[in-house]
C-alpha cells in the first residue's frame, strides 16, 4: 500500500516513537555491528559525530562561499585527506557523496582531461581496470559514455600489471587500480601500475575508497601495506571515503587529485541560465555539510593516536577471525589479503549454505559470485564477538557438511 502524507502532523514525540519502534525491529544492534550492517560505533566517538552533526543540521555546502564555518571544516577535511595519501603540494581535493561519486567524478575528471588533448578524436574514451574494481566504474563508463575495459585477476586475486599495459593505446583515459578492492580485500600492484602510468603517460586513479582511511595508520602500525598513495609517482587521482573506516556517518568520501588544476575537469559552469551563471564542482549541486561537520568531528577527537588504535584493534579481529576460520576443516582463505577485508571458502562443504544458516542466526557473510566464498569487512570486532561468530559459524560448517547442506540461492554481492 503507498504511504501518504498525514493530513496533520503529530507531535515530535510521536513521530520519533515510530522512528523507534521501526528501528527496534532491524537487526539486534550487536549482530548488526558485524560486517556491516550498521557501522562499528565506539558510542564514545559515534555521538561526537552526531553532535556535530546536528550543529550544521541544514545549512547547504554549495553555498560555502557564504558560511564560513562549513567553508573551514571543508578545507580542513580535505587538507588531512590529502596529508594523510602523501599528496604533493599543489594538490587539490573534493567532498563526495560517498566512494561511487568520487569514482564517477574521477572518471568525468580523466574523460574530459582526455577529450582536451585528444579534440579531433570521434573515438569513445577508455577506461581499463582489472574486474575487482568497484562495480561503480562500469555504472560510471556507462553514465559518462566511457568504454570499460576489465582484465582478469590472477592466482592471488589481483589485476595483472601486464594485462593492463596491453590494452593501453591511444584511447585510454585511464587506468584504475584498488587498495584493496573490495571483492577478495588485496592491493591490485599500485606500484607497477604507477611504473606503467608514468612511462606510457597515462592517468592512474587508485581506489581507496574501503582501505583510504586505514592503511595511513596500519602502515604506521607496522603492519605490511603495499605502496598505493601520492609516493607513487603514476597515482595522479586517488578515492578514499570517510564514511567508511574513517567512521563519519553514510553520506561523505574524498576524491584527491596530484594537481589541483584537474579539478577543474570534474565541474561544470552553466552559463545564459535566466538565474545567472551556475557553477558546481561534482554531481551534486546543493549538498549536506552534516556530514561534512560530523566526518569534521570525528577525524579531530579521534585524531592519529585513534585511529592508530581503532586499526590496530580491527587488524587483530581480522587475525583471530582468519586463524579461526582456517581452524575449520574444510575452510581456507583467499590470497593474502593485506587490508582489513577478507575472503574465505571451502572445498568440503557449500558456503552459500553456511550463510544461509548464519544469517538465520543474525550473522550476516555477504557472500562473493568469484569464487563462491565469503567475504568480511573487519571492524575493530571485541573478543566476545569474534568468539560468538567462529562458535556460529563452526557449527554451521559441520551442520552443512554432515547433512550435505546446498543453497538453493545464488544471491550474492549487494543483491
Ligand atoms: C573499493 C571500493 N570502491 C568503491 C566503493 C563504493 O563506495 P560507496 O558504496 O560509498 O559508493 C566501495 C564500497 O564498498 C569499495 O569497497
Amino acid at each position: 500500500m503507498r504511504a501518504i502524507l498525514p493530513a496533520k502532523g503529530s507531535e515530535k514525540e510521536v513521530v520519533l516513537g515510530r522512528l523507534r519502534d521501526m528501528r527496534s525491529r532491524d537487526v539486534p544492534t550487536e549482530l548488526a555491528k558485524f560486517n556491516l550492517l550498521t557501522p562499528y560505533a565506539d558510542d564514545s566517538f559515534f555521538d561526537v559525530g552526531l553532535q556535530a552533526l546536528n550543529m550544521f543540521g541544514h545549512e547547504n555546502a554549495m553555498l560555502a562561499r557564504v558560511i564560513p564555518s562549513v567553508a573551514q571544516v571543508m578545507k580542513d577535511i580535505t587538507d588531512i585527506a590529502m596529508s594523510l595519501q602523501n599528496a604533493p603540494d599543489g594538490a587539490g581535493a573534493a567532498i563526495t557523496a560517498g566512494g561511487t561519486e568520487s569514482i564517477f567524478s574521477a572518471c568525468w575528471a580523466a574523460r574530459d582531461y582526455w577529450r582536451e588533448r585528444n579534440p579531433s578524436s570521434t573515438a569513445t574514451p577508455e577506461v581499463i581496470a582489472p574486474n575487482t574494481a568497484h562495480a561503480a566504474f562500469q555504472k560510471s563508463a556507462h553514465l559518462l559514455g566511457m568504454k570499460l575495459i576489465l582484465t582478469d585477476f590472477d592466482e592471488n586475486f589481483r589485476g595483472r600489471a601486464s594485462d593492463i599495459e596491453s590494452r593501453i593505446d591511444e584511447n585510454t583515459a585511464m587506468i584504475v587500480g584498488s587498495a584493496p578492492a573490495y571483492p577478495h580485500g588485496v592491493f591490485d600492484p599500485i606500484e607497477a601500475f604507477s611504473e606503467i602510468a608514468v612511462r606510457r603517460n597515462v592517468w592512474l586513479h587508485v581506489d581507496a575508497c574501503v582501505g583510504g582511511y586505514v592503511s595511513p595508520f596500519a602502515e604506521k602500525a607496522g603492519f605490511n601495506i603495499p605502496p598505493y598513495d601520492f609516493r607513487l609517482p603514476g597515482v595522479r587521482s586517488l578515492s578514499a571515503d570517510l564514511h567508511k573506516h574513517a567512521y563519519a556517518p553514510k553520506g561523505i568520501s574524498t576524491l584527491i587529485y596530484r594537481d589541483a588544476a584537474l579539478l577543474k575537469y570534474q565541474s561544470h559552469t552553466t552559463e545564459g541560465w535566466p538565474y545567472g551563471v551556475y557553477r558546481s564542482t561534482g554531481f551534486a549541486g546543493s549538498r549536506p555539510s552534516h556530514v561534512m561537520a560530523a566526518a569534521w568531528a570525528i577525524l579531530h577527537h579521534l585524531g592519529e593516536a585513534g585511529y592508530l588504535d581503532l586499526v590496530k584493534r580491527m587488524y587483530r579481529a581480522k587475525a583471530r577471525l582468519i586463524d579461526g576460520i582456517a581452524g575449520i576443516p574444510g575452510m581456507y582463505i583467499l590470497g593474502v589479503p593485506e587490508s582489513n577485508v577478507f575472503t574465505f571458502t571451502s572445498d568440503s562443504c557449500d558456503v552459500y549454505a553456511v550463510a544461509e544458516m548464519m544469517e538465520k542466526q543474525g550473522w550476516f557473510l555477504f557472500r562473493i559470485l568469484k569464487p563462491r566464498a565469503l567475504h568480511i569487512q573487519c571492524d575493530p570486532f571485541d573478543d566476545e564477538m569474534i568468539d560468538k561468530v567462529l562458535t556460529a559459524l563452526r557449527a554451521c560448517v559441520e551442520r552443512v557438511t554432515k547433512d550435505g547442506l546446498r543453497s538453493g540461492s545464488d544471491k550474492t554481492g549487494y543483491r
